[in-house]
């Protein structure tokens, strides 16, 4: 017999084609997540599950699902999993890392560069009719932006993310500092990074952004306190997750002139509510967590959430396991 698998959300054909071959599978077909009634009662009868970041998956869902034993996360980030309850549970944790990766870089870069230069701005101006009501053509101050050559962008956490965004600054002639829990002196040279501890970034940098995970160590890792640091010229940019940032001490900084603006994928709470102040400034943009959200991305991510899966159970160790400790627990497999 095959094992039960449950999938939180329909995820590109392709991984659930891989999925369906060697297990027994039931989609939500739903866009919104499924409450936690459905998924608890999901988990009581299921071997494997795939998630995303939007199912929290607690200690009260793990203590409902005797069954089961991998979690197959479609996402690099998994802090919606108590990846501690599962290890203790012996259940396998895995994430998509890797494929990811270029695609939040260049989301990155296009915030970069559309907060810098005043795009979404600009674009209303045209749009909305400004343009033309100002019958003014090509003016020498109309909507003045900053220059990247030159600046200097701090890079707040130096993983696969982190170092691709690193790689995409050379071409812009910017310097790179970076701030990470572990230096990483072989890839300062490449890169050309300079290390630095997290007040001297946020004092020196230009731009400023975000490629940490979120847990306990980096929740609020931006806040009232160290937004004092920054330059009143400076940009801050999340593609990470919302809750890196204090998003009331963040505010408070845009709306007293202590950063000049920032660029937001990722909110505290998502979707963001409209009421949330720091989408009526003119100095934010916001997108909505698209950092993956290519079509090559997307495909490659439900690709290794099945391989993960399918690792597992060929009683393999899944090659992109999270919590590794859960192989003193348990062997790969399902019994
Ligand atoms: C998206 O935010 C992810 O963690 O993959
Ligand atoms: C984080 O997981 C990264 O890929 O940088």
């Amino acid at each position: 017999m095959k094992p039960k698998c449950f999938i939180t959300r329909k995820i590109p054909d392709v991984g659930l084609n891989k999925i369906g071959q060697h297990f027994e599978i039931e989609v939500w077909e739903k866009d919104t997540p499924p409450p936690k009634e459905i998924l608890r009662e999901k988990v009581r009868y299921v071997n494997a599950l795939v998630t995303l970041l939007t199912d929290p998956i607690d200690k009260e869902v793990l203590a409902n699902a005797p069954k089961l034993r991998i979690i197959s996360q479609y996402a690099v980030g998994y802090d919606n999993i108590d990846i501690e309850e599962c290890t203790r549970r012996g259940i396998y944790v895995t994430n998509t890392p890797g494929v990811l990766t270029d695609a939040v870089a260049d989301l990155t870069w296009a915030l970069i560069l559309s907060i810098t230069r005043r795009i979404v701005e600009a674009h209303d101006y045209v749009i909305s009719g400004k343009w033309e009501e100002s019958k003014v053509g090509w003016h020498p101050t109309l909507m003045l932006g900053t220059e990247l050559k030159g600046k200097i962008l701090g890079i707040i956490g130096m993983g696969r993310i982190g170092q691709a965004v690193a790689k995409r600054a050379i071409g812009f002639g910017i310097k790179v500092i970076y701030y990470s829990r572990k230096r990483k002196e072989e890839i300062e040279k490449e890169l050309n990074a300079e290390f630095v501890d997290l007040n001297t970034l946020l004092r020196k940098s230009d731009i400023i952004s975000i490629h940490v995970s979120l847990n306990k160590d980096t929740y609020h890792m931006i806040n009232s306190e160290n937004l004092r640091l920054v330059k009143p010229t400076a940009y801050l940019i999340n593609t990470s997750r919302g809750a890196v940032i204090d998003e009331k001490a963040l505010y408070i900084a845009l709306t007293s002139g202590k950063i000049a603006g920032a660029a937001l994928d990722v909110f505290e709470k998502e979707p963001t509510l409209s009421d949330n102040p720091l989408l009526k400034l003119r100095n934010v943009i916001a997108t909505p967590h698209i950092g993956s959200a290519t079509n090559e991305t997307r495909n490659k991510m439900a690709e290794i959430v099945a391989d993960n899966l399918i690792a597992f159970l060929n009683n393999i160790i899944p090659p992109n396991l999270v919590n590794t400790d859960v192989r003193r627990i348990r062997k790969p497999g399902f019994d």
